[in-house]
């Protein structure tokens, strides 16, 4: 008999053991002994989380503002169950039109808990996207803050709107933890002095005639009107489309007015299941030849598609947001994963396909997942501002065809060991002209998205390595289809490396211990410029980097260590905004911010990312990713 068992066997022994490799990084629970698991190095664990961004634009002084509470609910058992909803009413003593408008979804849990999903909807159109914190014994909380200004066409209808909040949690003996949200509105008014700088909706530039028409400010200012592209059946079981495969596209019809000039779809997106770490996910054919069970397969590769009338009008790689079970809960205790607690946007430029869109027929918008599986929740809003001074526009698309996506894929096994290389890239460029009251505008959208993805493991799988780089500049160019002048552009560049290493070690018992280190950012630049408007520039890094360990049983993290580093930095015409944070074992160790202005005048410094004036096209709006 040799000694060393023959390689077959210890590739069966390991999978005892450890688990599957094709399934980690996976979520967990955090430990039930509180936020500093480990390391015994004292630090009292924060009872309150965060997720350092740019704090929420401060409201003009002098505008009168209310605060309307709207739904308070403890999620306990609600799987399965309808969202929880509540009645909304703008406020009477805030009327629109609004200078901003702040959405407050604020959380308290103690006890035992995995991360949930949740999103809030207006009437069937999503305002949040969010993910939970693991809570602790003694309790946790904390506070989204987002700006819904563009949403104020939402925000402005009359009684009779219905706030749904879905939140799928699952409690027993061992998940003890019961979400407590509540959910307001912050609104502040235009003080006069903004409303007299032509501030309210409808004032544009219909009396000029130059030579060459301009754009007119409603053309940056919040939608006229949004409808919803989501699901008919939400409010019994929440208004997002569940994609579960690659052939799997889900639709709205909708039917558009046809004094509608500009078009922008905000797409929502969050994978889960077997797609959760989608990033991470080998090719079926390590799963085939190592006989795993795993269903995280696919390959590393996802792009979200949006169609129109079965016309491929734009598309994206999302951000991988983690989920604060991801990877190792302890980097995401006191401070959460980029994203988390307000997941991004992805705006999709439709104005060029007007032409298909303003007959007052209906009409199919659609969204799919390249290489998808179960399960995607994906919704999305359709912005559309409308011609004050016209009952109908005329439009037309120019010539069309689907883009190519060129994909290539270098794919090596060995048993356990592999290395599964991917190159993605598309290009595409659309064009459509819209006669409206404020002239005839030709708009071009130009994309380029390219992806490499490299997943990777070593020693008989217990080493895995993940490395994504994602890429996509957009440019919106609007012309005067008469003299061919440029009116108004916007550029974005989105880049996202994500960089992880992961080591597995038996341990005691039925026990393993996991290593990681992990890079992971967002980056976004916006330059924005209409004639005779304004002309902007803003920028946005953000990083965080964490180290650690854990010792794991199943799903539950019994003890372990970690520290995680974020810098976010902003920048834009105004000044600047940065904010270090050093935690360590579920306490922040330091937070430093820096903040500097140029001292702009208020209305300008309220202007595109800070306020309202320019949310329309300035698409990246601060944190959002624009995909138009
Ligand atoms: C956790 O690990 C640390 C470092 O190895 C050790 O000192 C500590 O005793 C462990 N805690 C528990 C509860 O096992
Ligand atoms: C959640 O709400 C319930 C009912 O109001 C309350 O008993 C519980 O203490 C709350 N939990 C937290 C963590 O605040
Ligand atoms: C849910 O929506 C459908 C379709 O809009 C409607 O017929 C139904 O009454 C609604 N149910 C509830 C409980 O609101
Ligand atoms: C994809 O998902 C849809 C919806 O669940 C299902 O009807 C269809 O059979 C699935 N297709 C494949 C190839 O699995
Ligand atoms: C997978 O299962 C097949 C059939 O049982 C067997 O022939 C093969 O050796 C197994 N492969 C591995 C890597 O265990
Ligand atoms: C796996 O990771 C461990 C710890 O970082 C390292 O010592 C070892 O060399 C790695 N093995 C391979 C094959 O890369
Ligand atoms: C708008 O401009 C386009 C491009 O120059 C032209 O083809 C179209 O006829 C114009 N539309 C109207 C209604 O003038
Ligand atoms: C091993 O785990 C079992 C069940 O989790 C527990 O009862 C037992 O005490 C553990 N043994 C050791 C040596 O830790
Ligand atoms: C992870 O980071 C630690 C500390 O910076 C370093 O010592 C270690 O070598 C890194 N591990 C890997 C696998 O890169
Ligand atoms: C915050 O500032 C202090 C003092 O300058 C410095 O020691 C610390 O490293 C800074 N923290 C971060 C996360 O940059």
């Amino acid at each position: 008999m040799p000694l060393r068992a023959p390689p077959l066997l210890l590739h069966l022994v390991l999978l005892l053991l450890v688990p599957a490799l094709a399934d980690v990084p996976d979520r967990y629970s955090s430990p039930r002994t509180g936020a500093s698991a480990g390391g015994g190095l004292g630090n009292s664990p924060a009872r309150e989380y965060l997720d350092p961004t740019y704090p929420a634009p401060r409201p003009p002084p002098l505008a009168p503002s209310c605060v309307v509470p709207v739904l308070s609910y403890s999620f306990a058992n609600t799987y399965g169950a309808p969202p929880a909803t509540a009645a909304y009413a703008p406020p009477a003593g805030c009327p629109a039109p609004w200078s901003l408008v702040v959405l407050s979804f604020s959380v308290a849990i103690a006890g035992d808990q995995y991360d949930r999903v949740a999103a809030v909807w207006l009437d069937g159109a999503e305002l949040l996207r969010t993910t939970t914190a693991e809570p602790t014994p003694d309790g946790v909380r904390w506070r989204v803050r987002k700006d819904v200004t563009r949403h104020s066409a939402l925000l402005r209808s009359p009684t009779g709107g219905v706030l749904s909040v879905m939140l799928e949690n699952l409690v027993n003996d061992q998940y003890t933890g019961v979400y407590n949200v509540s959910v307001s509105f912050e609104f502040h008014g235009a003080p006069s002095y903004l409303a007299d700088a032509g501030f309210s909706a409808g004032a544009g530039a219909v009396d000029r005639k130059p030579a060459t028409p301009t754009l007119p400010e409603s053309y940056f200012q919040p939608a006229d009107l949004i409808l919803p592209v989501s699901e008919a059946t939400g409010n019994s079981s929440g208004f997002w489309f569940r994609i579960q495969n690659s052939s799997d596209s889900r639709s709205k019809i909708v039917t558009i007015p046809s004094s509608t000039y500009r078009a922008v779809l905000e797409v929502f997106v969050s994978p889960h299941s077997n797609d959760e770490f989608w990033y991470s996910n080998p090719p079926d054919i390590y799963i085939r030849e190592n006989n795993l069970t795993t269903g995280r397969g696919n390959a590393a590769y996802r792009e979200v598609v949006v169609s129109v009338d079965r016309h491929f009008a734009g598309s994206f790689v999302p951000f991988p947001v983690i989920y604060t079970g991801g990877i190792n809960p302890l980097f995401w205790q006191p401070v959460a994963a980029l994203g988390a607690f307000d997941l991004p946007t992805y705006d999709v430029e439709l104005t060029p396909f007007l032409g298909l869109l303003v007959d007052g027929k209906p009409h199919e918008i659609a969204l799919s997942v390249v290489d998808g599986i179960a399960e995607w929740l994906v919704d999305a809003n359709l912005h559309l501002w409308l011609d004050p001074a016209s009952s109908s526009v005329s439009a037309a698309l120019g010539s069309h065809s689907t883009p190519r996506l060129s994909i290539t894929r270098r794919y090596i096994t060995r048993l356990l060991d592999g290395s599964f290389e991917i190159g993605a890239k598309r290009k595409y460029r659309f064009s459509g002209w819209v006669k409206s009251s404020f002239g005839n505008f030709t708009t071009e959208v130009e994309a380029e998205l390219k992806a490499t993805s490299l997943v990777e493991f070593s020693d008989q799988g217990r080493n895995k390595t993940v490395r994504l780089q994602a890429e996509q500049d957009t440019e919106v160019t609007v012309r005067s289809s008469e003299t061919r002048r440029e009116v108004g552009k916007v550029e974005t560049e989105a880049k996202f490396p994500l960089w992880l290493e992961m080591v597995t070690e038996d341990g005691e018992n039925g026990t393993y211990v996991m290593r990681t280190n992990l890079t992971h950012s967002l980056s976004v630049e916006t330059e924005a410029e209409a004639q005779g408007l304004f002309e902007r520039e803003t920028k946005l890094a953000d990083e965080q980097v964490a180290v650690g360990w854990m010792l794991v049983r199943d799903h539950s993290v019994l003890n372990g260590s970690a520290a995680t580093t974020q810098a976010y930095r902003y920048s834009d015409d105004a000044g600047r905004y940065e904010r270090a944070i050093d935690t360590l074992d579920g306490a922040v160790l330091s937070d430093n911010v820096t903040e500097s202005s140029r001292g702009l005048d208020v209305a300008a410094s309220s202007a595109c990312c800070r306020g309202r004036r320019c949310h329309g096209i300035v698409a990246a709006k601060c944190s959002d990713i624009a995909a138009m």
